[in-house]
This record gives C-alpha cells, structure tokens and sequence, in this order.
C-alpha cells in the first residue's frame, strides 16, 4: 500500500505571509467573490492538499469527465466535483484571464483565483449522477439545487493556514498528520471518517481495524453538515472523553476535517478515501450506509461502488464493516458475520430515536453509548444545543 499522496506528490496552494501581502496589494479595486462556507472548506482542502492532485476548482473537462465517469481526464478516479459556482450577477463582472479575489462571509480576503474558464452547468444533471437523485429534500442536492449554474475554473492560492480557530488544536494539514505517522513510527493507518459521535458500533470498527493496522486516524469531519446533524462543537467533546476513557493514547490520533458533508454516500466513500490517502492513510474503514442519508442509498451501496473503480489505483485500502450491534446473548458488539443470534437481541438506535431520547431527558443504554458520550449528549440536550 502506498503512502505516496493521491497522484504522486502533496500539492500546496498556501502562500506565505509576504507573498500574501504582495497579492493584496496587486489586487486592489479588483473584482471579488464572497464564498459560502461549503466552498471555503473546498478552498482550505485545495490549499492544504487534502485534494491533491487538484490544484484549484475544476474546469469544464474535469468537471464532465468527473460526473460522467467518475475519473480525471488523467484516468485516477475521482468522484465528486470540486467546483465554484458564482451568482450571475458575480459572473457578469468577470472575465476569463483575470485575478479575482476570495473573500470568507466574514468579510476577510481567503485566497485568490486565476479565472482559466467560465461555464455552465446542469444542476440536475449532476444531482442524478452524482447523488442518484435529484430530490430536493436531500440535503446535498438542496444545496446543489439552490447553487447558480455558472462555475469559474482555476488554480487557487490560499491565505492562511489554519481553517477556522473553533478546532485549531485538532487542524492539521495532510503534512503535518503525515509527519505525526512517521514520527510514531506508524507505517499502515486506518482512517475513520464521522459526523456523528462515535457510538459504541463505531468504535467496535475502529478497533477492529487497530487489531490488524498500526494506527488510528479518528477524522471527524467538521465542516457544513445538515442541521440534523450533532454539532462538531459537541461532538469534539465525545471523541475526547471517549479516546481518554477507552482507547490506548498511543495508537490515536484525533485530527478534524474540515469539509463539508454533501451526503452523497457511494461516490462520497470513494471521495472520503482518496483525501484520507492524501492525509497519510494506508485503509480506510467504509460502515453501513456510509455518507448516507435518509433512504436515498442501500445499506451497502457505498461498498459495492469500490467494485466500480480500480482499487489499485486509489492507493488506500478500503475496509468494510457490516452493520454492527450489541448481542446481548453475546455480551459483546457482533454483526450478523459473528453473532448467530436474532435481531430481538440485538440493542441499536437511530439517529432520530436517540435524539428523542435525549430530548426527554433519558440516557441512551450503555450497549449503545458509553456513558461519558450519553452524558455529554444529555447536557448538550438540556440546554437545548441538539
Ligand atoms: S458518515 O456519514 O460519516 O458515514 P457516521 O458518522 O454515522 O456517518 O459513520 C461513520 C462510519 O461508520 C461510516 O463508515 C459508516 O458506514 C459506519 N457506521 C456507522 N454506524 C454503523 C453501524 N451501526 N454498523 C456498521 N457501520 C456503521
């Protein structure tokens, strides 16, 4: 397995303080764009590497080739599009050629981009091939949909190195993990991306997979998720507390990813493992229903789409997990690989009933969450930030 980056080398779009200043200067009284914060956590991922090869927001033949065939023109798979729409009235004022600067909704400069190309594109059409649907009660979709149709391609440079400061702690740049590795001297990592607390079925996964690899790459991401969601803030809490309870301190490593989830379940895995490599991961663990939500995909469609693509080629191994469960015949987590006992005896929650739980004060059983987890969820419930 390779821990070379996804196509070879670690691509860096992040400028120094100066050569920050000398763009700035370059760039008064010309135009600029305000992103929202799903194409600010693109802009930082571009700029740290975590997308690498990608180099800025694809052009019109990457970005055909990526929703139509799920590759780069360069034939690496690649299966979500990264791109940058503007509104028209933005659109109009920019031409092809020119340097436009990124500004963060607060107001501040983020980065720059040299336009290459401007073009349109059929938000639906890319909602049905890369969401399978294109519901607008699916949360990517909604935002694909509301999204305008024409994008602005090109390289980026990116100010600053760090995202956001709510998480600054657990920020680290595809490097800087990388380096983590070496430094403990961890030659095979497994990567766990989640948007929800890490649950007792979770956490069987991940050790699971601790049982055969050096290293463990806990990798929340944090950035735009949906509303029903728990948010990061919480959740940071939970992995906290659950990694000084339960898990040997030297085989973990918590770090954030601060993308944003588009819920596009199969072609998402696919996407999740590729910037998991690029962060220095050798496997990648892919669940029940991974970056799924509502019923839009079946339970194990997210693995089968690795059967689509060439897995060689992707550099990261993927490791598939059954739905797991607390047997309480077995006393212990199983899936229905190692537990021969019916569904009565098995103890799992959905997102929703746990919700409701917690919002009438109970605690989710300990077969379900570790009482740490519960407890920091109740609180969270109690002053109503669920
Ligand atoms: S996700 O959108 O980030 O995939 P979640 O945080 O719930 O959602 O899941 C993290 C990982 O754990 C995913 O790979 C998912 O498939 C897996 N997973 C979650 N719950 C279970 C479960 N009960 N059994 C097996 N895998 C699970």
């Amino acid at each position: 397995m390779s821990m070379l980056p996804y196509g070879g080398t670690l691509v860096s779009r992040m400028v120094t303080e100066e050569e920050q200043e000398r763009l700035l200067d370059e760039q008064r009284g010309a135009p600029s764009i305000m992103l929202n914060a799903w194409q600010c956590s693109d802009l930082y991922l571009l700029g740290v590497g975590a997308y690498s090869p990608l180099r800025g927001f694809m052009n019109s033949e990457v970005y055909r080739s990526v929703v139509e065939t799920m590759h780069l023109p360069n034939g690496l798979p690649w299966t979500i599009p990264i791109t940058l729409a503007v509104r028209d009235a933005d659109a109009e004022g920019i031409r092809v050629g020119q340097r436009v600067l990124l500004n963060h909704c607060s107001g501040a400069a983020v980065g720059i981009l040299d336009v290459e190309e401007k073009y349109c594109i059929d938000n639906r059409k890319e909602a049905l091939a890369v969401y399978r649907t294109d519901d607008a009660n699916h949360p990517g979709v909604a935002k694909l949909l509301a999204m305008g149709s024409v994008l602005l391609a090109g390289e980026v440079r990116v100010f600053g190195d760090r995202f956001s400061t709510e998480f600054a702690e657990f920020e680290r740049t595809p490097a800087e993990t990388r380096a983590i590795f070496d430094r403990r001297g961890w030659r095979t990592v497994a990567a766990f991306q989640t948007r929800n607390p890490v649950h007792r079925a979770h956490e069987y996964l991940q050790k699971c997979a601790l049982e055969i690899v050096d290293g463990l790459l806990l990798h929340p991401l944090v950035g735009d998720t949906a509303a029903t969601d728990i948010p990061a803030s919480i959740r940071m809490k939970c992995y906290r507390v659950l990694l000084e309870s339960y898990y040997p301190q030297h085989r973990v490593l918590l770090s954030v990813l601060p993308a944003a989830m588009r819920y596009a379940g199969p072609r998402e895995a696919i996407f999740h493992a590729i910037v998991r490599r690029n962060y220095g991961c050798t496997h990648f663990i892919v669940g029940r229903d991974h970056a799924g939500v509502g019923n839009y995909y079946g339970s194990y469609d997210a693995q089968k789409i690795f059967n689509e693509i060439e897995t060689d080629t992707l550099g990261i191994q993927p490791l598939f997990f059954e739905n797991a469960f607390f047997c309480k015949t077995c006393k212990q987590m199983a899936t229905s690989k190692t537990c021969p006992h019916s569904e009565v005896e098995r103890v799992s929650l959905s997102g929703t009933s746990l919700r409701q739980m917690l919002r009438e004060g109970k605690l989710p059983p300990p077969e379900f969450t570790r009482p740490e987890v519960a407890e920091i969820l109740l609180q969270a419930a109690k002053h109503h930030e669920l």
